[in-house]
Parts: structure tokens; C-alpha cells; sequence
């Protein structure tokens, strides 16, 4: 029998996973840059309306032309999202991914070049296609390339490419920010071709996923790609094992039947439409966390709120969000989904109440005031990175059953750029005080104080326990237990393994 691939065999396979993370960075870096283009004075006299009366500066961006502008993005990374899974499959993940950077250049030329805000918002429209591409592909090939027992760390190393992306968009926002010309905002945009270019030539040498390539009858192919992935020779037996699973788990995937998406909400004892229903509502509670509030109108809001450095304080919140996601993963697989999403919810919730009620006691001139508001919101973005941000990604990828998950994970994704529309959307009619705006201010962190109330509800009643579980043990889980019920399943198989008495794991009834 062929030994089992060593560590350094399965480095390259790791590797190609690490490198394909730079997608997150290409998201992130997207979601961060907005906040600061639209507080700077030069994309605000290029876009902006004049307005004689304003004293400070002549120019400003009325709640509606603010709201499309920010929130038109996630109208086409909504539509990006649902296509990634057909794109995938027909064209592959690696050209799928190649197709998602050439549509982000594409955009990033419209933006980078447009005279009128007509151009510059169809760009982000198109931009937003070519984000949730990536954004729907990058994950499902990280998961069919990487090995098992690392399978839950990469897509939490996804979400933080994110914070990655979102911090370097702000230092570059606010390294170009005092430049008199348009350049100012059109460098942090431009740069972005050069991102998109590194991650498609890096995917064009990349190997393609050999799953995929079963799937199309190209065994010799998906041999070839494992034997890059694990270096090791296409020959080899040692590669047996590995193709082993992968052609049993496609052949069981046909035996399952191919599944429509109104088999995704099936009520049967696998309890299939909880799980689809459940990975839909995870990702819309996140957004609904109003963490996004932050990272797309911080920068304004922090402005308004009397601060002059308020690019600085951008920097300062994102370069929270990206350290504080390290911990999540340890503590993902120690503490557990559920107890995290509840607990994160819980901190969250106090934060943002706290953060409202420091808001509208306190006026804009109450330096001290203003100081303690920007910490809570540090601590509220901390809560949110170790807990929700990950988590609602790796929930959503591990809950649903093989023969329905692409479809589910689309919806679920689909759903995370929905809620985040909608939200990008109504904020600017909710903060600002123009006329017809709800001039609300900071009494809308009681909005997302009581949106996280609900979530922390949500992540008790709804979200499994699954960590330490197979794929296979969630399925189990789910047909045998109630959401509450699998803290004590969880609890067991923990204290089980602590014996070293691992046994099959069969759930009691
Ligand atoms: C969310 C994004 C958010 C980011 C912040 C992601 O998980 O889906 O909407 O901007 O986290 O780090």
C-alpha cells in the first residue's frame, strides 16, 4: 500500500489555496475604497453638487445620489453571485475566476476614466458583476483543492483577505486624499487593475480544480492536477487515495440526482429547507449587524461627527476588523459557531446602544464624548471579526447536505450581497439631514443594536453546533436534533475526543 502524502507534499495544494485568498482581498479592497472616495473633496467637485451656501466646502453628495452610488455595487454582485455556480461549472473555476478579474478591469477603466457620474456608477455596476464572481468561485475552488483538515481555516483565511482589502484601500484612500486633482481618488480605484492582473495570471498558471475536471470526464486531467496540488507524479499510487474520494463523492453526487433549486426547500426529515433558510437568514443577520455602516459611510459619519482626521479613524476600524479576524480561527474550532455568533451578537448589541446613546447625549463639540463613541465602535468592529464575519461564511458552507450545497451556498451568498444593498441603500435617507432624510445621525446604531438583538435570538434558536463534525455527522446532526440540542452532541464529541475515545459518532435520539 502507498504511504499517505506527507505535509510538504500537500504544501503546493495549500499554497494554490493561500494564493486564490487574494480574491478576498480583491472584495474587500472594493467594499473599503467607496467610503473614502465619497468623503473626498475632489470626487465630490467632480461628482458632487455645488451648493453656494455651504460654508466649509461648496460641495456635497445628496442621501439619493449617495445611496446609489455605494449601494449599486452589490446590485451586480448580487447577479455575480448567482451566476458564479453555471460560470463555474461550464468554463471552470480557474477561467471563472480569470473572467471575474477581466470583468473588474473593465470596470475599474470606466470608473478610473469617467467625467460624469452616469459612467463612474455603470462601472461599479459592472465591477460588482465581476466581484461576485470571483466572490462565489474562489471559495468553492479553495474548498475542492485544499486538503480536509483545512478546509474550515481557509474560508475563515478568505474572510480575512477581506479585512486585508478593506485596510489597504483605506491607507491608500488616505495617502491620496489631500491630492488637489482627481487623481485623488483615482489612483485607490486605477490600483485595482493591478490586483485583478496578479490574481489572473496567477490562476491562469494555477492548477484547476480536480474535482471539477472529474466532473467532466477528464480523469487523466484531474490526475495531473492532484499530482500538482500534492507534488507528487500523476502515476503515482500515492495519489490513489485522494482520487479515490474524489471520483466516489462525484459518483454519489449522480446517485443523489441532479437537485433543482426548489429541492433546496424541501421539508423532509433531513430537515433540507431549515438548512437552506438557515444559511439564507446567517448571511442577511450579518449584514443586518450593520457592520457595513462602517466600512462604506465611516469615513462620512466620522466627518460629521466633527472629526477632522476621519481617514485616520477609517484606518484605525479596519485595521481592527483585520486583526481581530486572526483569533476567529482558533476560536472557531475551540468554542464553537453557536456560542460565537450568540456572544458576538450580545457585545455587538451593547456596543451599538451604548455608541447611540454617547451620540445623541453628547454633541458634536464634546471631545471626550466623540472619543469614548469611536472606541465602542472599535469594540463593536472587534466582536464582529472575531464572530460573524467568519463564521456566517464557514456556517454557510458546511451546513447544507452535497447534493443541494452549490445552490444553497449561491442563495446564501446571494442573499449576503442582497442585505447588503438594501442596507447600502436606505442608510444615507436614514443618517443624513437633508430634506426628506430621517436625519437620524447616530440614533441609528439603535437600529443595528436591535438588528443584532435579533441575531443573537437567531444564532440561538436556528444555528447547529457543528464544529469537529464531517460533513456526513451534520447531516445526522440535523435529522436527529434541534439546534439547542446540538451544544450537548457537541459538548459530547469534544469530551469523547478529550478521552481519546473517539468511537463512531452516533447521535442519541
Ligand atoms: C461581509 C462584508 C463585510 C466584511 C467586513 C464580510 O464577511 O460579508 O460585507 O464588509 O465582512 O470585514
Amino acid at each position: 500500500m502507498a504511504k499517505p502524502l506527507s505535509f510538504k507534499q500537500k504544501l503546493p495544494g495549500i499554497l494554490v489555496c493561500c494564493f486564490a485568498a487574494f480574491g478576498g482581498f480583491l472584495f474587500g479592497y472594493d467594499t473599503g475604497t467607496i467610503s473614502g472616495n465619497i468623503a473626498m473633496n475632489s470626487w465630490l467637485r467632480r461628482f458632487g453638487t455645488f451648493s453656494p451656501t455651504l460654508t466649509d466646502f461648496q460641495y456635497y453628495i445628496p442621501s439619493s445620489t449617495k445611496s446609489v452610488v455605494v449601494s449599486i455595487m452589490a446590485v451586480g454582485e448580487f447577479s455575480g453571485a448567482l451566476l458564479s455556480s453555471p460560470v463555474a461549472d461550464s468554463i471552470g473555476r480557474r477561467f471563472g475566476i480569470v473572467l471575474g478579474c477581466l470583468v473588474l478591469s473593465i470596470s475599474v477603466a470606466m470608473q478610473t476614466g469617467a467625467q460624469e457620474l452616469g459612467l463612474f456608477i455603470a462601472g461599479r455596476v459592472i465591477g460588482g458583476v465581476g466581484i461576485g464572481l470571483v466572490s462565489g468561485i474562489i471559495p468553492m475552488f479553495q474548498s475542492e483543492c485544499a486538503p480536509k483538515w483545512i478546509r474550515g481555516t481557509v474560508v475563515a483565511g478568505y474572510q480575512w483577505f477581506i479585512t486585508i482589502g478593506i485596510l489597504i484601500a483605506n491607507i491608500v484612500n488616505n495617502a491620496t486624499k489631500d491630492f488637489s486633482d482627481d487623481s485623488a481618488f483615482r489612483i485607490p480605484i486605477g490600483i485595482q487593475i493591478v490586483f485583478a492582473a496578479i490574481l489572473a495570471f496567477g490562476m491562469y498558471f494555477l492548477p484547476e480544480s480536480p474535482r471539477w475536471l472529474v466532473k467532466n470526464g477528464d480523469n487523466a486531467g484531474a490526475r495531473k492536477a492532484l499530482a500538482r496540488l500534492n507534488a507528487a507524479d500523476a502515476d503515482s499510487a500515492e495519489l490513489d487515495v485522494e482520487f479515490k474520494e474524489i471520483t466516489d463523492a462525484f459518483e454519489a453526487e449522480i446517485a443523489l440526482g441532479e437537485s433543482s433549486y426548489a429541492d433546496c426547500f424541501k421539508n423532509n426529515d433531513r430537515k433540507v429547507r431549515l438548512r437552506t433558510l438557515t444559511g439564507i437568514a446567517i448571511q442577511g443577520f450579518q449584514q443586518l449587524t450593520g457592520v457595513n455602516f462602517i466600512f462604506y459611510y465611516g469615513t462620512t459619519f466620522f466627518k460629521q461627527a466633527g472629526y477632522t482626521d476621519s481617514f485616520i479613524i477609517s484606518m484605525i476600524t479596519s485595521s481592527i476588523n483585520m486583526v481581530t479576524t486572526i483569533p476567529s480561527f482558533y476560536l472557531i474550532e475551540k468554542i464553537g459557531r453557536r456560542k460565537l455568533l450568540f456572544w458576538g451578537a450580545v457585545v455587538m448589541c451593547a456596543c451599538e446602544f451604548i455608541v447611540a446613546i454617547i451620540g445623541v447625549g453628547a454633541g458634536t463639540a464634546n471631545h471626550s464624548a466623540q472619543t469614548i463613541l469611536v472606541v465602542f465602535v472599535c469594540v463593536y468592529i472587534a466582536a464582529f471579526a472575531s464572530t460573524w464575519g467568519p463564521i456566517a461564511w464557514v456556517v454557510l458552507n458546511e451546513i447544507n447536505p452535497l447534493n443541494i450545497r452549490a445552490k444553497a451556498v449561491s442563495m446564501g451568498t446571494a442573499s449576503n450581497w442582497f442585505w447588503n444593498f438594501l442596507i447600502g441603500f436606505v442608510t444615507p435617507y436614514l443618517v443624513d439631514s437633508g430634506v426628506g432624510d430621517a436625519n437620524l445621525g447616530a440614533k441609528v446604531f439603535f437600529i443595528w443594536g436591535t438588528t443584532c438583538f435579533f441575531c443573537a435570538v437567531f444564532a440561538h434558536f436556528f444555528v447547529y453546533e457543528t464544529k469537529g463534525l464531517s460533513l456526513e455527522e451534520v447531516d445526522n446532526l440535523y435529522i436527529n436534533h434541534t439546534a439547542r440540542e446540538s451544544v450537548t452532541v457537541a459538548l459530547k464529541r469534544q469530551s469523547d475526543e478529550e478521552t481519546k475515545n473517539v468511537g463512531e459518532f452516533v447521535p442519541s435520539n
